[in-house]
């Protein structure tokens, strides 16, 4: 709901700044027509000329005598790929895999092949580089993902040491127990409903809280911490925009770091539950909790799995709902039963590969050469992971929804790559998989679910942002009576 209301505000910001231009130059152009007819005809000339070159931009064989690839790089691919969430797929049977466009002015080369992505990165890791967010400049040392190596070589090791197998195999019953208790109340908002469904979107915000809070600091905080923590998520979820971090952002990060250097200093990290995520990393690194940078990653961690991983579960449950038949492979194999946490991840798996896996981006720092084709300093690269998941071959009816595509078969490498491709792959990988395994393996068991209304998919205006199920989505969810 949050999330949706601070959708809205973006939305909002981009439309006024739109408006905003628009309103300056319509003012300019009547200023010089009322006051100046040779600034009226200068202006009126510098039109036409952007017009004819952005035209000329915009042809789908522009830069074929520089080698560069088909696309389109006018404004009207940016806009559409922001809109249309089969834009890629449409490039894709027009000019092949390697394609380009534009995302407003910054030209973009597009590959749809996980292979030929994973060999370019690793064929041109130092040409390659990633984009960092602007909250990142608001840490010491940055977050992970954009350090130097010689930073990125100390957190990351720190950071994935501390998401333990141990950490969420101890966390299992906690994650279930805290699945099954909002599916419940669900359900009881569900059945009041009656016809009109529930929008299950604040149940999915608020089981996140309660599990990744327990996962990552246990017992180190207060009851009473909650509020202010997921206060400061919110704010950092607000700096992740173009230019600078926002102020709320700031105040986030130093409000969180005030708040973990008093619990860690305060005697409960000697003595507490270090089944956690800031346990685990006070036990590798005490001092890391007087380290502003360990300290504010794990504030973007944290808000990126509430994030991510509530996303998926939104999906998860729409999917689900929308194909109830899917889960019933679950309801067959007995509880604890190797074949019943296969079949689960089988679910999951497939809502990644619908849902949830989008692309791997980088900055090209110096000119690459992509399947023959030869790509300029300043490009980005876009390695489209979620069109590659909806090829024929591998994956037989890639539009249709069905887990037991997974069964008895595994994709390689090349096929299917939800997480990453490289040496930055997924960090929260496991924690994605073992919480979103709990909440279907909860669901399956206890709870029947259906669609009763559903709107389009919805995502933010920005080409990174990810695709939700639509804030229209109401379900009727109703318990089997076999808990
Ligand atoms: C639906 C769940 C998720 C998906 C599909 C996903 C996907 C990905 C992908 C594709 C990458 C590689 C990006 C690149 O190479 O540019 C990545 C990296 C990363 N992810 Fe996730 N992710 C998910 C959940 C999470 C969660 C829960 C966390 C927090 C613990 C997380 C933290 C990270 C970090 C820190 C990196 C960068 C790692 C590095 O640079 O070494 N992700 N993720």
């Amino acid at each position: 709901m949050l999330a949706a209301r601070r959708e809205l505000r973006e939305q909002l910001r981009f439309a006024a700044t739109l408006a905003l231009v628009a309103a300056v130059a319509l003012a300019v152009v009547i200023w010089a027509a009322a006051r100046s007819p040779i600034a009226l005809r200068s202006i009126s000339i510098a039109a036409g000329i952007c017009v004819v070159v952005l035209a000329w931009r915009s042809r789908p064989d522009s830069g074929r005598s520089r080698s560069r690839p088909p696309g389109s790089l006018g404004l009207k691919n940016s806009l559409d790929a922001i809109v249309d969430r089969s834009f890629y797929m449409g490039q894709l049977q027009r000019h092949g895999r390697v394609f380009k466009m534009a995302q407003f002015h910054q030209p973009v080369v597009c590959i749809v092949d996980i292979g030929k992505g994973r060999e370019l990165l690793k064929r041109e890791t130092e040409n390659l580089v990633l984009a960092p967010l602007p909250i990142s400049a608001e840490i010491p040392r940055g977050f992970i993902r954009y350090m130097k190596p010689d930073d990125y070589a100390v957190y990351s090791q720190l950071f994935r040491s501390a998401f333990s197998e141990a950490l969420l195999e101890a966390n299992r019953e906690l994650m279930r127990d805290a699945a099954r208790r909002e599916l419940v109340e669900l359900a009881a908002a569900s059945d009041a409903a009656s016809h009109a469904g529930v929008d299950p979107r604040r149940s999915i915000e608020r089981l996140m809280f309660t599990v990744l809070l327990r996962i990552y600091f246990g017992d180190l905080i207060e009851p009473s911490d909650r509020g202010v923590i997921e206060g400061c998520c919110r704010g950092i979820g607000s700096g992740n925009t173009i230019g600078r971090a926002s102020p709320r952002a700031r105040r986030a990060l130093q409000t969180f770091d005030k708040l973990i250097r008093e619990r860690s200093n305060d005697g409960l990290a000697a003595h507490g539950d270090h089944s956690s995520v800031l346990g685990g990393i006070l036990r590798l690194k005490p001092e890391a909790g007087a380290d502003s940078t360990a300290i504010g990653n794990l504030l973007l961690l944290l808000e990126a799995s509430r994030d991510s991983i509530g996303g998926l579960l939104m999906w998860i449950l729409k999917n689900v709902a929308d194909s109830p038949e899917s889960i019933e492979m679950i309801r067959g194999a007995r509880d604890g039963d190797a074949r019943a946490g296969e079949l689960i991840e089988c679910i999951v798996f497939e809502t990644l590969r619908l849902a949830q896996s989008e692309y791997v981006y980088r900055i090209v720092t110096r000119p690459i050469e992509v399947d023959g084709f030869e790509i300029p300093k300043g490009w980005l690269t876009r390695i489209c992971v979620a069109e590659a998941h909806r090829q024929d071959p591998p994956f037989d009816r890639p539009e249709v929804f069905d887990p037991a595509r997974f069964v008895n078969r595994r994709f390689s490498s090349n096929e299917f790559s939800p997480f990453g491709l490289d040496q930055h792959a997924c960090l929260g990988a496991q924690l994605t998989t073992s919480v979103s395994g709990a909440f279907v393996d909860v669901l399956a068991r206890n709870f029947d679910v259906r669609v009763v209304a559903d709107g389009a998919p919805e995502r933010g205006n920005r080409h990174w942002n990810h695709w939700r199920p639509s804030s229209e989505l109401r379900i009727a969810l109703s318990r089997r009576g076999t808990e």
